[in-house]
């Protein structure tokens, strides 16, 4: 049993505190928002992550999980201390570490004994050589201390499977000491531990999202050339998928990626890259191609429906992503916000983030559900691949829509399926 201390309850905070607590360890979880600690010491929870509920209310009552506002309470009990805070962009795309800074300052305030410091926010490499200054010129003479790089790579909607079962554990360390606190810390776990220096497990993160953009972004692209001549995508990425080199996974072609990962680390790797004197235009095409496929999902709504002008449009998913309430750099803004100005009435559903979009969209006519949002309408174009849409009465809808069409921006549907059901059906790289 350890006892840990994790700075900040984002995403990957409240993840990574409640699944080490749920191993036996006790956990601190600190964060600035105290709304957002009273509500978690009552077992509320700020997201919808499936299963990660019931975790924090067990591991609460069994006493493994605390929270806390205060970092000095939190530096004091744990020994070992996970930096979570979040890592924005700023505006020319680099990551902002001011909270990084500055909660690296407030630790080496409050450490009285050896500690070790691990950054697990995303984070541009040399960040750790500035964890490690901030925390020896804030710190008491005599403390020692070490810090440690150990990424995460949960994906929101499976984030508790993500870390119970990982692919890899990656840990990037200075000492033998530091290497073996967290090869304890991670004993349970079957993954095989990658041991490397701080600054290339800090590349390992961002090279992975990178690589995994890269991915979305080429099939994106085999999706347009497979639109112009006729090909199908779905049997294009299977045929390529099976073999092992490639892989089949973060091969469906869509209106491309969003969420606060892929967009974030992509424009900070990229900034990291130019700060370095390299231009990575390999990483830039990635972004340029995320971009375009909204462009091209919209031109796809405007080559069916002819003028935009007055037509109403019902958005199936406003989620970045299934199984997520997260709307961060979702697609469906963008494309919302496009249509709204070609003069588009939105209707829109989405299972769990539209309490989040009535907090950023304007005009929007939010529905309590598919048909709802089918009723009246010229055409439903789907942006999100919620399991509820894959499993909509599409005889209902084809009645309750002014026209027959449905503009598919995830591929959920088979063509000569939909075809048959009399639906004018158009995906993203098949027909
Ligand atoms: C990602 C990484 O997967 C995770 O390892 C990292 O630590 C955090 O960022 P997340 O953003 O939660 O996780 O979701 P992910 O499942 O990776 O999907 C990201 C985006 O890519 C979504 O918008 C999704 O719709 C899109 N995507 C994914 C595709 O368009 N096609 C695919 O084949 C896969």
């Amino acid at each position: 049993m350890e006892k840990i201390a994790i700075i900040g309850t984002g995403y990957v905070g409240l993840v990574t505190g409640t699944c080490f607590a749920e191993l036996g360890n006790k956990v601190i979880c600190v964060d600035s928002d105290i709304e957002k600690i009273n509500s978690l010491i009552s077992g509320e929870i700020p997201i919808y992550e499936p299963g990660l509920s019931a975790l924090v209310k067990k591991n609460i009552k069994r006493k493994r999980l605390f929270f806390s506002s205060e970092i000095k309470k939190a530096v004091r009990f744990a020994s070992i201390i996970f930096i979570a805070v979040g890592t924005p962009s700023d505006k020319k795309g680099a990551a902002d570490l001011s909270a990084v800074e500055s909660v690296s300052t407030e630790i080496a305030r409050y450490m009285k004994s050896y500690k070790l410091v691990v950054e697990k926010s995303t984070v541009p490499v040399e960040t750790g050589r500035w964890v490690e200054d901030t925390l020896h010129t804030f710190k008491k003479k005599k403390v020692k201390f070490d810090i440690a790089s150990n990424p995460e790579f949960l994906r929101e909607g499976c984030a508790i499977k993500d870390f119970m079962q990982p692919n890899r554990i990656v840990i990037g360390v200075q000492t033998k000491k530091a290497e073996n606190i967290l090869r304890k810390l991670y004993k349970p776990f079957k993954a095989p531990i990658v041991v490397t220096d701080i600054k290339s497990a800090e590349i390992i993160k961002h090279a992975s999202n990178s690589f995994l953009s890269m991915k979305i972004s080429f099939i994106n692209t085999i999706s347009k050339i497979c639109d112009l001549c006729g090909a199908d995508i779905k049997q294009v990425a299977e045929g390529m998928g099976l073999d092992k080199r490639i892989g089949k996974e973060f091969l469906n072609a869509g209106i491309g990626y969003g969420g606060f990962c892929f967009p974030k680390d992509l424009a900070a790797f990229i900034h990291i890259a130019e700060s370095l004197g390299y231009s990575a235009e390999m990483l830039k095409v990635i972004a340029k191609v995320n971009q375009d496929q909204k462009k091209i999902f919209i031109d796809k709504i405007k080559s069916t429906l002819w003028n935009l002008n007055n037509k109403t449009i019902g958005i199936l998913g406003i989620a970045f992503k299934p199984n997520t309430d997260d709307i961060r750099m979702a697609p469906s803004l963008d494309i919302i916000k496009i249509l709204q100005k070609e003069g588009v009435k939105i209707k829109a559903y989405d299972p769990k983030a539209t309490d989040k979009a009535k907090k950023v969209l304007n005009g929007v006519e939010f529905c309590k559900d598919p048909y709802e949002v089918a009723n009246g309408s010229d055409c439903l174009a789907i942006v999100t691949e919620w399991d509820e849409f894959k499993k909509m009465n599409l005889k209902k809808i084809k009645r309750l829509l002014k026209q027959p069409i449905i503009i598919d921006g995830r591929n959920i549907f088979e063509p000569d399926v939909m075809v048959k059901l009399g639906f004018r059906y158009v995906c993203m790289g098949r027909r």
